[in-house]
């Protein structure tokens, strides 16, 4: 089975290049499955439910959320009905719209996926190695996919090492920059730290640079605006074996 991870999509510009880009990408790499990080698809930032509408209907499959998850009130019914969107599993477990993980049905195999936010420079939430112990005692296949939305690269590998044989495939988002350590470790788990950005690549994660170089130059609030230009796709497939649920091999990818 081929999975398609899509790092966190920026704005209406990410979305409408990812909505021009897929159909193609998934009919070449035979993807079965298509994961996209939409924390930042809404303009202006969060996930609203239009921005949302507009990656399932594009060819995504499962949304994974991160740090802006919640930002945008109008999102929150969405998350608790959708059978397809879902935020980091560990925020708190009473008050939190939605759900952390999801299983999506395939016919003749079951994915787990689950989404997780790391602790180092985020908001510390309940831990993150508790919770995926909790859900892994709940889950039964061995298609199991992670997106860790995370800042610290050492979090996000050593969490990896930590599923290795236990789930399929981890890969990292929010940083907004693709990494190339992509790999498959030791027990069969594939791995990338950073899936990286799909919208404007002239831009500062996503952001206009002149506007970015004042907030840190000048120390001022300033609002942030999308860049223009040109867009970019990053993302991973993940080739994995049906039967033993283990990473076979990888691609990464940025479509320009
Ligand atoms: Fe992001
Ligand atoms: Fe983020």
């Amino acid at each position: 089975m081929n999975i398609l991870a899509v790092g966190d999509i920026v704005a209406s510009a990410g979305c409408g290049f990812l909505r021009e880009r897929l159909p193609k990408l998934k009919k070449n790499e035979n993807i079965d499955l298509v994961i996209a990080n939409g924390e930042n698809s809404a303009d202006g930032n969060g996930i609203t439910p239009v921005s949302a509408d507009f990656l399932l209907n594009s060819g995504v499959d499962v949304i994974t959320l991160g740090n802006h998850a919640f930002r945008r009130k109008e999102i929150y019914d969405v998350l608790d009905k959708s059978e397809c969107i879902i935020r980091p599993a560990n925020y708190p477990q009473k008050t939190t719209p939605g759900k952390g993980y999801m299983i999506y049905d395939m016919g003749r195999v079951q994915v787990a996926v689950i989404n997780l936010l790391g602790c180092m420079y985020l908001n510390p939430l309940d831990d993150p190695y508790t919770v995926i112990d909790g859900i892994l005692e709940k889950i039964d296949t061995k298609m199991i996919i992670l997106d860790f939305h995370a800042e610290a690269t050492a979090e996000k590998m050593a969490m990896a090492y930590y599923l290795d044989g236990k789930v399929s495939a981890v890969f990292g988002t929010h940083t907004h920059v693709q990494t190339s350590d992509e790999r498959i470790l030791p027990k069969g788990t594939g791995y990338i730290t950073d899936v990286g950005m799909t919208g404007p690549y002239e831009s500062v994660l996503g952001i206009r640079p002149d506007i970015a170089v004042r907030k840190f130059r000048d120390k001022l609030p300033v609002k942030f605006e999308t860049a223009d230009g040109k867009c970019r796709l990053d993302c991973i497939k993940f080739t994995i074996d049906d039967k033993s649920g283990k990473t076979i091999a990888l691609k990464r990818m940025e479509i320009l």
